[in-house]
This record gives structure tokens, sequence and C-alpha cells, in this order.
């Protein structure tokens, strides 16, 4: 086994979790007792409006529901029950492109949500359950729009600001959504960048629910005024900053969150109330050792996961001090995370391997310029980080003295599931080692034997869990299909992760990526059908497959394979292709590599082999028999143009 490293012991004695023995002990207590160890936490982190009845309701699985009957609000759990204590205390330290930064208190927080909750009501009449999409930057109006439409119990459904109109449009048509909330733009690399442009291209046809556009002046630029248009700098001078939140259920929607699968169009992940935001804040105290002072900042976006649960959920939850940044780490130079480090004092770091690697090449020995020295703990998520990338990170980021939490969980989880503990567990560079306690994480075979240790399998999360995916937003038996549908163990279907992973030495859980046909390009879920549809309308193109292929910084490209039905220039269908891409999807989508082959290798059935096209463009040997495939002969064919 490669080398541990230990837990400081110092720190350890006032850590959340302070040794593997309590972990191991809290392991032991959700074994004997699922229930009471769920309902010890909930009793104790939620302030509930109206107790709950039952822990967990199994009646109508894989539907299940948690802390049945309980009534709360989310933005008072975030918000307004720090008050007492905490009114002065940074709740969300920003900082602009351009170094401009505002540190909002608890008290103004408060305000700035209450206002806008207002707004919502009073302007746009937005009631509970209704659908409120967020087309934002990385400003703190993204977060008060988010908290403001979990106080009035609006439903959000925040759409990442790096997709294109066809994908907003997509989402706001799905989600039958009353009200867009955008920006005219924010700054990125020292420029203005429009995003306004996008939602009036979204939402010039269809959008039939779409009521109004909410538009928060950030760079003043002069954009169409079109008649759905508001202004949120004028409205919002005139609202109250006094503002009663809803009672929700525990298991009313609080957000949608749109992503990839494997098959069809994205999948509005919907996630519930009271689950959702009592993981959130557990994994807050429990991942990152949150403490008093501690400053903590996330680096992801918020149209993602990460960035509902971990910029802005989570942290506030918690009561804690949260980073918000609306820059890229690698302007005005390498320097620029390290340099807010240093100034804002920040204590915990959390960000993508993809990050991080771009940032060890732009400057190997960048952070020893800067005094790092209030880090406690690191972070990373999204994709699995190579080794070579964690002993940097470990080095020169963290002086070896922080621990790495690899942290690995996904959009329907809603929190993290597999996770050291950075002052419990004996950290493997690379590795995601233990599932946090409550979480039965498993390798197992479709049939639930488990997977021998040392092999891949099947990675499944075997029990319920609060922070759980409910549904696919107006899709039931997709979401059971999507989730359900592939693994049982005891007869009982079990959530499927679509990832595989191998349990290795100390039962240490170690990720080995995706086993679905989901691609990650630099910690971004794509889903091949969903590329392989929009290239599919270039005119020249008669079939394509599309696989992800390693790539040193973005952890996978995007590699196509192409039957032409022309003698049509490649690199123009490459060209073409991008822009398809790009207009379809967004600039995260852009192929990397694209050839031309006279067949794509499938079954007799038509299924494409994309496991064979894998093994080709990485130019290893195919160990898989290839007689089942309706033409065996195409292989050596595709072979022969690799080459
Ligand atoms: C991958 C992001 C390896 C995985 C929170 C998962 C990881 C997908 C890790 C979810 C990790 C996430 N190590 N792989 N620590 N964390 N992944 O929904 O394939 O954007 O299924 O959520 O990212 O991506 P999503």
């Amino acid at each position: 086994m490669s080398k541990l490293y230990y837990p400081n012991k110092e720190l350890a004695k006032k850590a959340n979790i302070k040794s593997l023995e309590e972990y191991y002990a809290l392991v032991d207590k959700a074994s004997t007792d699922y229930e009471g160890y769920w309902k010890n936490f909930a009793d104790k982190k939620i302030e509930w409006l109206k107790p709950y009845s039952k822990v967990l309701d199994e009646s109508n699985k894989p539907f299940y529901k948690w802390f049945v009957d309980g009534k709360l609000n989310v933005s008072n759990q975030c918000i307004d029950r720090h008050l007492k204590d905490k009114s002065d205390q940074v709740a969300i330290l920003f900082e602009g492109d351009r170094g401009d930064v505002q540190k909002i208190t608890y008290q103004e927080l408060s305000k700035n949500v209450n206002k806008f909750a207002n707004l919502l009501k009073n302007e746009f009449n937005i009631k509970k359950g209704d659908r409120v999409v967020l087309y934002m930057p990385m400003i703190p109006e993204a977060a008060y729009a988010m908290l403001a439409c979990a106080r009035i119990g609006a439903i959000h459904s925040v759409v990442f600001g790096g997709f294109s109109a066809e994908a907003l449009k997509d989402r706001i048509e799905d989600a039958g959504a009353k009200l867009v909330i955008t920006a005219d733009g924010a700054y990125r690399k020292g420029n203005p960048y429009l995003l306004k442009p996008v939602v009036d291209e979204a939402t010039k046809s269809g959008c039939e629910s779409l009521e109004a556009v909410l538009v928060v002046q950030r760079n003043n630029e002069d954009i169409d005024w079109k008649e759905k248009d508001h202004k949120y700098n004028e409205l919002i001078a005139n609202q109250s900053s006094e503002c009663d939140f809803e009672v929700m259920d525990s298991e009313d929607p609080l957000f949608l969150l749109y992503t990839s699968g494997s098959t069809g169009k994205p999948k509005g992940v919907q996630h519930s109330t009271a689950g959702y935001i009592l993981w959130a804040q557990m994994t807050m105290e429990w991942t990152f050792d949150l403490q008093e002072g501690d400053v903590f900042w996330c680096t992801a976006d918020i149209g993602w996961i990460t960035g509902h649960t971990y910029i802005v959920y989570g942290p506030l939850a918690a009561g804690g001090t949260t980073v918000m940044f609306e820059g890229v780490p690698t302007y005005p130079d390498a320097g620029r995370a390290w340099k807010m480090i240093e100034e804002h004092k920040i204590s915990q770091f959390y960000t993508a391997p993809t990050a991080i690697r771009v940032l060890h090449k732009m400057g190997e020995d960048e952070p020893s310029k800067y005094d790092l020295s209030s880090l406690k703990v690191l972070g990373t998520v999204g994709e699995p980080i190579d080794p070579h990338a964690w002993e940097w990170y470990h080095q020169k980021v963290g002086g070896e003295r922080c621990p790495i939490v690899d942290t690995w969980w996904q959009t329907e989880t809603g929190g993290h599931m597999i996770t050291p503990l950075p002052f419990a567990t004996p950290i493997k560079p690379a590795c995601a080692t233990l599932p946090l306690p409550g979480i039965n994480a498993e390798v197992i075979e479709k049939d639930g034997t488990p997977t021998p240790k040392g092999e891949k399998g099947y990675l499944c999360i075997t029990k319920p869990w609060p922070s759980m995916i409910r549904t696919i937003w107006g899709d039931d038996e997709r979401f059971k299909k999507a989730y359900f549908g592939d693994c049982v163990k005891d007869g009982e279907p079990v959530y499927f992760s679509g990832d595989g992973a191998m349990v290795g030495e100390n039962d240490y859980i170690t990720i080995t990526g995706r086993v679905d046909d989901v691609i990650n390009v630099s910690g971004h879920r794509l889903g091949t059908a969903e590329l392989e549809a929009a290239i599919a309308e270039d005119e020249h193109i008669a079939e394509v497959a599309v696989i992800g292929t390693p790539h040193k910084l973005k952890g996978e490209s995007i590699f196509v394979y192409a039957v032409t039905k022309d003698d049509a220039n490649i690199e123009d269908i490459h060209k073409h292709i991008n822009q398809i891409l790009a207009r379809d999807i967004g600039n995260i989508a852009k192929a990397d590599d694209i050839v031309a082959v006279p067949g794509l290798p499938k079954t007799r059935s038509g299924k494409i082999m994309r496991r064979i096209l894998r093994v080709l463009a990485k130019g290893e040997e195919l160990t898989q028999d290839i007689s089942t495939l309706e033409d065996p002969t195409i292989v050596e064919k595709i072979k022969e143009v690799l080459l």
C-alpha cells in the first residue's frame, strides 16, 4: 500500500470528528439503529418549526421520504437562526474579478434575502412550488436569489452560465419556469462579458410558462431591454427588509439541478428540503472540520451541485463564512488564488483536480511566494486526482501540513458520500478512502455480490440517505430506471452511481471513473448521447460515436469517431461540429479530436461498443472478444485510421 498520511494529533483534539475510533463508533451506531442515528442529528442540527412524525418512510420504494411531516425553512436554517449570535459575522465574503471585495454579514444577508424574497412575491407573484430559473454569474445576488426562493418556497433551478441559449431554453421549458433571474453580465479576466443576450436568444420563442425576466445590473452594460425584462436594481430599492418565511414540509422540493445522464436529455435532479439541508450542514462540519472563525473557499460555480452545497447551503447552514469568487484563479496571474488565501486568511480551500493541474503547470513554486499558513484543510472534488497533482497540492499548497479530503459524491447525492475526515482518517493520496458514517457505499456486482478486493465493481449506495435525489423532475419512471434499474442487493434494487470503484486495504475505496456513457471533462459531466445527438446535426455525418479519452489537464476530453457521408474535409467538419456543440450545449463541450472512420463497432443488435473505441483511442491492445460484433473486421480498419 502506498504511504499513508496520518492526521495531526494536536489539531485532532479540537476537531469535530477526532479519531478513527470516533468514526467507527458512528458507523456502528448507524448500522445498529439506522433511524435512531439520523434522528439524533436531525434533532440536534435542524430548527424544526414542527417536529416530524417518522424518520424514514420506505413504503413506496425508491421514493423514500425523510423526516415525514416535519416543517422547516431552509433560509431560516441558513440565516435567521444565526442572527442571535452571529449577526455581525461575515456570511459571504465576495471577491470580484477585478479585486473588489464585499463582506456581507449575516445581518446584511438577512436583509438582502428578505428584500429579494419580497420582490419575487410582490412584483412577480412567485408562490410556493413555482419554478424560478437562475442564469447568473458568481455575484452575491445569485446567492440571495437562491435563498430568497427557499424563503418563499419557490423551487430554483440554477443553470450554469457557460451553458448555451439552447441548453438554457430546454431547462426553462422542462421545469416550466415562471421567472428567469439573470444579470446583464459580469467580469472575467479583467473584461466584461454579457449573459443577458443568451437569455434573449433562449426565450425568443417557446418558453410558454415564462412570464418575466429579472435582470441584475452587475456591469451596467448597454443591453437590449425586452418587454418581459425588469430591472432588479430599481425594483429592489422599494422592498421591505422584513419577510416572513414560508413553512415548508421536509419533503417539499428545494431545488432542481439539471445534469447529464447516459441517455437522452439532461435530467432535472430534484432535491428535498430537510434531508438535503441536514446533510449539507453535517458534511460541512465533518469533511471540512468547519470551526468558529474559519473562512471557507470553494471555487466551484453556483451552477453546479458543488456550488449549491458548499458555497451556499452547507457553509451558511453551519453558520460559517463562505467565499464567493467571480473570477478565475489564473487571472491576473497564477498567484491569484494563493493571494486570496493570504489576504482573506482562508482556512479551507476546495477545488477541482483540473484547476490544481492548471495551477501546477503555471507555477511549480508560485504558492511559496504567499503566506498560506491560514490553511487547515484542502479538498478536491469532481474527478479523480492523479498522484502527481496530489503531491504538488500537498507539498506546495498545503505545506505538507494540511490533510487533503478527496471527496466523492454527485449531483444526485446532494453532499459528500466517500471522503477522508481530515483529522480522523489516515489519508492515502488520490483515494476517497471511507464512506461517511451513515452512508452505505458498497462496491458490488450487479447481483449484489461483493466485488473481490482489488477488482473493479459497481459503486452503489445500498440504503437510502437523507440528501438523496427524490426524483427526476416530471419523470418518475426515468428516475427509477436510471438509478435503481441496474443493481440489486438481497433482491432489492439499490442506487447505482454510474461509477466504478475498487475496495483495497483497510477497506479504502478508490473511484475508478464512470462506467456508463457519461464523460467528465474538467469535472463537468457530459452525456455521450447528448453530444452525439448534437454532432449528428452536421449534414456530412452519417454516424457518430463519442468517447472520453484521457487528457493531461482536463482529465478527459471529447473524442469523436465519425462516419462521413461524403469526402468533405474532416477539419472543416471538426470546426462545424464545435460550433454546433457550442450552440446546443455550451463552450464546455468542445471536441478535441475527431477521426473519420469507415464504420463503428456494433453488436448485432446495433449497440455501439464504446468500450472498444476507448481502448483503440488510447492505442492500447484490445483484449475483448470481438467475434460478437456485426462486422469484426471494422476493428482493424479503425486501427489503421488511428495509426
Ligand atoms: C465524478 C460533482 C473521482 C464521478 C460533485 C461522479 C469523482 C461525478 C469525484 C459526479 C472524486 C466526483 N473522485 N471522481 N473525488 N467526485 N467524481 O454530478 O464520476 O457534477 O459520478 O457532481 O463526478 O459529478 P457531478
